[in-house]
């Protein structure tokens, strides 16, 4: 595998951004509206701040740790981004390979355009579904058949996703809210002919909803009509529960009451998640609400958190602060935009080397010692 120089997260942005056309680089960078909650993902660990422990014996550390009952070499899973296609071709063959050979599991969107049986034959690391609860229950149902029989440990339901948020850098490439490029956006993607070469003539689609629509459907208009249910309710999920047999998380949780509940039911975790900042703007941040969540059930459940991790210094803050591991979302997709498989795996090696780092640093052997006394609020 080739080596994609990059020595943070911010420098594997900026490659993406060199080598995608802008439309793909807007999707994958930006958040809703005035992006207020995209920029507070970032600021609320900004906010956190160490009070190390010192003159700790600190020579023998390890990042190794559990998640949902199984070994994972770091606190850390690869979470859902739909159209990793459009980054790099086969890009979620590519990533999952680099969560497989990191250690880590790798979660693949509802909306990915590899196969389910593809990805489980080609990475052979621990995988993770998201699902989109489509109008036809059928249709999510059938694929998480599929996930079942291709060996995937866990479901992850995301639940935030009533509607689109008002995403307005698509809106103004035209990719969203239905793909139609202004004259703009056409001319850039010219600009970009290795892009064009590698991607754009094989036109990567959602294969996976595609498979289980009747011959000659067009799963793009399929999908932006039917993929965001807004009746999907906890009664679904109790039937969700019901239906598949093994871990499920529920993805998109910001409150007490609602991680209860979910863990009521069943599930064995959430994900706190405000989508990256690309749902509702003005949303909290998940790392703000998981001292309250943690202290209601944690014990009782897997808690993860997502958004903005972008320094191995940030998953610390969300294990010091009671998390098992957190979701990581533009940070791998970044890499994989900047250098396919090796970029990804550049982007886990970069957090693995700066949570090492952040070990030493705060007197931690292991992850297990990080602790809320840890940090204060500023
Ligand atoms: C390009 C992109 C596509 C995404 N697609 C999905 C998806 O298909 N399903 C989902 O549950 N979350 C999706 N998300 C949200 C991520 O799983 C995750 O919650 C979020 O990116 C975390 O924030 P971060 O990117 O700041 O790390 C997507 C995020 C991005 C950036």
């Amino acid at each position: 595998m080739h080596h994609v120089d990059a020595i943070n997260i911010e420098e594997l942005r900026g490659i993406a951004k060199r080598r995608l056309p802008r439309f793909a680089f807007d999707y994958l960078d930006g958040g809703a509206e005035d992006e207020f909650t995209l920029r507070r993902n970032r600021e609320a660990f900004q906010h956190l701040r160490w009070r190390w422990k010192t003159l700790v014996d600190v020579s023998r550390r390890t990042l190794a740790t559990r998640l949902l009952g199984a070994p994972s070499a770091l606190p850390v899973v690869v979470g859902p981004t739909a159209l990793n296609g459009l980054f790099w071709p086969d890009g979620d063959l590519e990533i999952a390979r680099a969560a497989a050979a990191a250690g880590v599991p790798f979660t693949m969107s509802t909306v990915s355009m590899s196969l389910v049986e593809d990805i489980a034959r080609e990475a052979q690391g621990r995988l993770w579904l998201q699902a989109y609860v489509f109008r036809e229950r059928a249709i999510t149902d059938a694929i998480m058949r599929r996930a079942l029989d291709a060996g995937f440990e866990c479901v992850v339901l995301t639940s935030d996703f009533p509607v689109p948020g008002k995403r307005e850098r698509d809106w103004r490439s035209g990719l969203l809210p239905q793909q139609r490029f202004t004259a703009a956006t056409w001319l850039d993607i010219l600009m970009h002919p290795r892009w064009v070469a590698a991607i754009g003539r094989h036109r990567p689609r959602f294969v996976n909803v595609e498979r289980e629509l009747p011959f000659g459907h067009n799963v793009n208009a399929y999908v932006g009509h039917n993929m965001f249910d807004p009746s999907f309710d906890w009664d679904d999920v109790k039937r969700f529960r019901d239906v598949w047999p093994r871990k499920m998380l529920l993805k998109g949780v910001l409150r007490v009451d609602d991680a209860e509940r979910a863990v009521a039911i069943g599930l064995d975790g959430i994900v706190l998640s405000n989508h990256g900042g690309r749902q509702l703007d003005g949303a909290v941040a998940g790392i703000e609400v998981l001292p309250e969540v943690a202290r209601a059930v944690g014990g009782r459940a897997s808690i993860l958190v997502d958004g903005g991790i972008r320094r191995g210094g940030d998953i610390a803050k969300a294990l010091a602060l009671g998390a098992e591991g957190v979701h990581l979302g533009r940070a791998t997709t970044y890499g994989l935009a900047a250098g396919g498989s090796a970029g990804a795996a550049r982007a886990l090696e970069i957090l693995a080397d700066e949570l090492d780092r952040t070990l030493a640093l705060t007197g931690c052997p292991d992850v297990a010692a990080l602790s809320p006394d840890l940090l204060v609020r500023t």
